[in-house]
């Protein structure tokens, strides 16, 4: 079947790569004409481990093109797909100007009537809103929201958990069911537009509180002496927890939890619901950057040099929207303190977002970042750190300090080769 994807961001992107690979004719549009010159030229302007060489494969079956001409794109599409930003208004709620203004582009140049689907994280309603726009002209709308990670979006995509598809009548389930019909029957869990974007808006949210209680569950083993591993480790066993998301860390990042939490309780106070659990979870992961800045800078001289091993918002991105680690390093600058930074992919992107900052300097090789340091941060989890060479780090530095924002060693193996070794949950004495 012939799809549009307009938007060509981490969700555009991937979907319309991985729609391709299933045999769909994929026309991917953006207003971005840097970015449809960088994908017709089979580079991709993001990281997304596998990706460049799934567009390489569709490119060469002719089964995918990047244009920035809707109108073409639209010839023939049963379906196109939405997958433009809903970036955070002022108030929190999702801004849907350029959702909507994709929609009312759609239904006055589509050569003809065509099923409308968004697949960005869209708040409660929002199909309504696109069929007050489209419906009268014969469009019919549906909504099916995304569930991939970043670093892992490939396989989210091909090997879903499940795939949520809100329709409203028999013609967009029919389409919706043919777009996905390699997948498993059973894979596709079909409701209401209602029901499909607050899915997406209520799995978030539940994802982001599960992080915020192993993380505040860290904080007391800190005070207690409880070993945070062995206790995620084993409340995970139970099977209504499960072991996944149990990882102590900074506190979440990226592109959609920030912004999801938000969005969900500015839609519930639209409708006068209040979601407390959800607030305290926002007002729990605020502060943790903040807290762990002023511990690092209370134990270091006025203007120590710090190695930030990490600045993506976790491992396996160059996405450093809303990163834990770029923030916290805002915060040490903010207190006069020296960062030597490095990150295997997100050193150009947090350089734009840091450009007018002094005091930071950026390493490609992490050991040139730790070389005449005096303390080691490590705030992303890469496996890059994962291997660090501790003996050749005692060559570099006289820094005997690490601390660790995502618990990748052993305490007792960083401490035998003669380094304090701070750690989410390590009680201080
Ligand atoms: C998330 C959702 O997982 C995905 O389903 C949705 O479609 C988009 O938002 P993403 O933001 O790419 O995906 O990253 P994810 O892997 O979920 O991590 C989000 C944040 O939580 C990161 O800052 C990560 O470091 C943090 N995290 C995740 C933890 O701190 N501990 C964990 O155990 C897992």
């Amino acid at each position: 079947m012939k799809i549009t994807i307009i938007g060509t961001g981490y969700v555009g992107l991937v979907s319309g790569i991985c729609f391709a690979s299933l045999g769909h004719d994929v026309a991917c549009i953006d207003k971005d004409e840097s970015k449809i010159n960088t994908l017709n030229q089979g580079e991709i302007p993001i990281y997304e481990p596998g990706l460049k060489e799934m567009l390489a494969k569709c490119v060469e079956t002719q089964k995918i093109t990047f244009s920035t001409d809707l109108k073409s794109a639209l010839n023939g599409s049963k379906a196109v797909f939405i997958a433009v930003g809903t970036p955070q208004d002022q108030d929190g709620s999702a801004d849907l100007s350029y959702v909507l203004s994709a929609a009312k582009e759609i239904t006055e140049i589509a050569p003809n009537p065509c099923l409308i689907v968004t697949k960005s994280t869209v708040p409660v309603g929002t199909a309504a809103k696109i069929k007050a726009i489209a419906s009268e002209k014969g469009f019919l709308v549906a909504s099916n929201p995304e569930f991939l990670r970043e670093g892992n979006a490939i396989q989210d995509f091909m090997e879903p958990d499940r795939i949520v598809i809100g329709v409203d009548n028999e013609e967009s389930d029919a389409i919706l069911s043919e777009i996905y019909a390699k997948f498993p029957a059973q894979k596709l869990v079909k409701t209401d537009t209602k029901t499909a974007e607050l899915t997406k808006y209520a799995a978030n949210s539940f994802l982001a509180t599960k992080i915020s209680f192993i993380n505040e569950i860290a904080d007391l083993c800190q005070e207690t002496g409880a070993d945070i591993k062995k206790l995620a480790h084993a409340i995970g066993l139970d099977s209504r927890i499960g072991e996944k998301f149990l990882n102590p860390g900074p506190g979440f990042g990226g592109s959609c939890f920030p912004k999801d939490i938000l969005a969900i309780t500015s839609i519930a106070s639209d409708h006068n619901v209040n979601l407390s659990l959800i607030n305290s979870v926002i007002a729990s992961n605020k502060t943790r950057q903040a807290d762990i800045a002023n511990k690092i800078a209370a134990n270091l001289a006025p203007n120590a040099i710090i190695a930030l091993l990490g600045l993506a918002f976790k491992a396996n991105t160059d996405d450093i929207r809303y990163s834990p680690a770029l923030n916290i390093a805002q915060n040490l600058l903010q207190k006069g303190l020296k960062i030597k930074a490095t990150d295997p992919q997100a050193i150009k992107n947090a350089q734009n977002h840091l450009k007018n900052a002094q005091n930071i300097e950026f390493y490609p090789d992490f050991y040139d970042a730790i070389a005449g340091s005096d303390l080691i941060l490590i705030a992303t989890e890469w496996q890059d750190y994962q291997n660090l060479d501790f003996n050749k780090v005692k060559t570099l530095t006289d820094a005997r300090k690490i601390v660790d924002l995502r618990n990748l060693f052993d305490a007792k193996f960083v401490e035998n080769h003669g380094f304090e070794y701070d750690f989410i949950g390590k009680k201080h004495d």
